[in-house]
C-alpha cells in the first residue's frame, strides 16, 4: 500500500500539534476542582412526582396489603428473594428522589403549564415562589420523606413486611405533609365526610 504525501504531512502536522499541546498544558495551573458539582435540573418536580416519585412510592405501597372481599381476607406481602429485591428498587429509588427533590433551581412545572384546578391547587409559579421563600422548610420536606423511606430499605433488608406495612402509612404523611404546604395549602377539608352518613348540626357552615 502506498501511502499518501499528503496524508504523511497531514500526520507530522499533527503530531506537532499534539506534542505542542501537551508542552503548553504542562506549564499551565492545574484548573481548580469545582467547589460543587453543576446539577441540570431538566426535569420539574411535576416531572419527578409523575415519573419518579409516584411509582417507586406505588411498588413500596402495594408490596405488602390486604383486601378484603366477600371470599374472605387477601394479604398480600413479599415472599421471595427477587419479590424482597424488587420493593428494595422502589424503595431506594423514592429515597433518592428526596435528594432529587432539594436540587437547587428545579421549577415545579414548565412555563405556561397551568394549575387544573385554579384557587384550590396554587399555580407553580407560585409554587415557585413559595420554595424559594424558605428552601430549609421545602428541604425539609424533602428530607422527611428520605428520612421515613430509609427506615423502609432497613425493614426490607430485615424482610420485615409488617413493618414495610406500618412504614408506609409514614410515607404517605410525608407526601401529605408537603403537598398542603406547597400544592394546596388553600384546600378546605370538610368537617364531615361525604361518606360519612350523619347529619351534619345545624350550626355547621
Ligand atoms: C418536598 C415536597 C414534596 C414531597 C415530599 C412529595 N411531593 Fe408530590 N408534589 C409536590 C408538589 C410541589 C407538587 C405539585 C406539582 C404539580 O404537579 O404542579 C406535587 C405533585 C404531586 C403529584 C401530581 C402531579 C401532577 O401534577 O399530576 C403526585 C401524583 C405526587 N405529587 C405524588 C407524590 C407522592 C406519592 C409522594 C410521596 C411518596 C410525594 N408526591 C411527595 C411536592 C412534594
Amino acid at each position: 500500500m502506498r501511502t499518501s504525501p499528503a496524508l504523511l504531512i497531514g500526520f507530522s502536522i499533527f503530531t506537532l500539534s499534539l506534542a505542542t499541546g501537551i508542552g503548553c498544558q504542562s506549564q499551565a495551573p492545574a484548573p481548580a476542582a469545582p467547589a460543587q458539582p453543576q446539577y441540570m435540573p431538566t426535569a420539574t418536580i411535576k416531572d419527578l412526582m409523575l415519573s419518579v416519585i409516584d411509582g417507586a412510592a406505588d411498588v413500596v405501597w402495594l408490596s405488602v396489603t390486604t383486601v378484603v372481599d366477600e371470599k374472605g381476607m387477601l394479604e398480600t406481602k413479599p415472599i421471595t428473594d427477587e419479590d424482597w429485591v424488587k420493593v428494595r428498587h422502589g424503595a431506594v429509588t423514592l429515597m433518592e428522589a428526596a435528594n432529587l427533590l432539594m436540587i437547587p433551581g428545579r421549577r415545579v412545572a414548565r412555563p405556561g403549564e397551568k394549575s387544573e384546578t385554579p384557587g384550590v391547587e396554587l399555580e407553580p409559579e407560585e409554587m415557585d415562589a413559595l420554595i424559594e421563600k424558605d428552601r430549609g422548610a421545602w428541604n425539609a420536606r424533602a428530607k422527611a420523606l428520605h428520612d421515613v423511606v430509609e427506615q423502609v430499605v432497613e425493614a426490607i433488608d430485615a424482610k420485615d413486611a409488617e413493618k414495610v406495612f406500618e412504614l408506609g402509612e409514614q410515607i404517605e404523611l410525608a407526601c401529605e405533609g408537603c403537598h398542603k404546604q406547597y400544592w394546596y395549602p388553600n384546600e378546605v377539608i370538610p368537617e364531615f365526610p361525604s361518606d360519612t352518613p350523619s347529619n351534619p348540626p345545624s350550626s355547621a357552615k
